[in-house]
């Protein structure tokens, strides 16, 4: 089965792309999809550090340097259904300045889409759609923190997804906290942007700790409030597909 493409954006940073990617992944694989998680935040690529992952030996920059192929960059995880292909947390030596044509990822990824049912891009803030537009069966889910720079941001990206013909699956609302005053409430993001599906993901705390561990807090803790909120979103998404 050809698989679907679901690469996790927001143009503001830290607002939990990394989180939702990794716990997507671990739940669509604990659900039997086979995924492959792929690090495209090559500035400050976090996947590996979240699932505990470390002492690889190629990453992404070596596949979009041509060094490997794609399939010698990816690598089996504690999840037989779950694949990561890593990007490296501190690059080599002479790596500083150089080029990595992420433009070219769709070209590698069609390439093994065919592997999987489901294949998650972790993404930098502001990565832009360029790559995206270009990958076959590729859907942007948009991540936001319920407060107004982040969903104006998250606005933006989602008409301009939209009016590039690239598919909205919908915006995942980060770090949801009642007791907090500023943050929007759901009127309020409705009226800020339309989304065909809105996940709210509660803040938690038990999130730090499997951070610590390097086990995504859905396999850590899976009955911790952000665990079943990233559970559900896993459902609604096999559930369409
Ligand atoms: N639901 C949550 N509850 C509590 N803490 C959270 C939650 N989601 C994310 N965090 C914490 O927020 C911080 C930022 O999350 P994350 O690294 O996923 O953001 P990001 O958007 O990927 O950042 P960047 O733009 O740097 O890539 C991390 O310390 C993470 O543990
Ligand atoms: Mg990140």
């Amino acid at each position: 089965m050809a698989s679907n493409v679901i690469v996790v954006m927001s143009p503001k940073g830290g607002v939990g792309k990394t989180t939702v990617s990794v716990n997507l992944a671990a739940a669509l694989a604990t659900m039997g999809k086979r995924v492959l998680i792929i690090d495209a935040n090559l500035d400050t690529p976090h996947v590996a550090i979240y699932y505990g992952f470390v002492g690889y030996k190629n990453s992404l920059e070596d596949v979009l340097n041509g060094r490997v192929p794609i399939n010698e960059a990816i690598y089996k995880t504690g999840n037989p259904n779950l694949h990561i292909l890593p990007s490296r947390v501190f690059k080599n030596k002479g790596d500083g300045n150089a080029q990595y044509k992420i433009i070219n990822l769709f070209h590698h990824v069609g390439r093994i889409t065919n592997d999987y049912d489901f294949v998650v891009l972790d993404s930098k803030p502001s990565a832009g759609l360029d790559f995206v537009k270009m990958m076959k069966n590729a859907t942007t889910l948009i991540v936001s923190m319920p407060e107004i720079a982040s969903m104006i941001e998250a606005k933006k990206l989602n008409e301009e997804s939209i009016a590039a013909g690239v598919g909205v699956i919908g915006i995942v609302l980060n770090r949801v906290n009642k007791k907090i005053s500023g943050h929007m409430s759901d009127s309020e993001v409705s009226r800020v942007v339309e989304a065909r599906n809105v996940w709210k993901i509660p803040e938690d705390m038990n999130v730090f700790e499997a951070l610590k561990k390097g086990i995504p807090i859905v396999w850590q803790n899976p009955k911790s409030p952000a665990s079943k909120a990233f559970l559900e979103l896993a459902r609604d998404l096999t559930g369409w597909r």
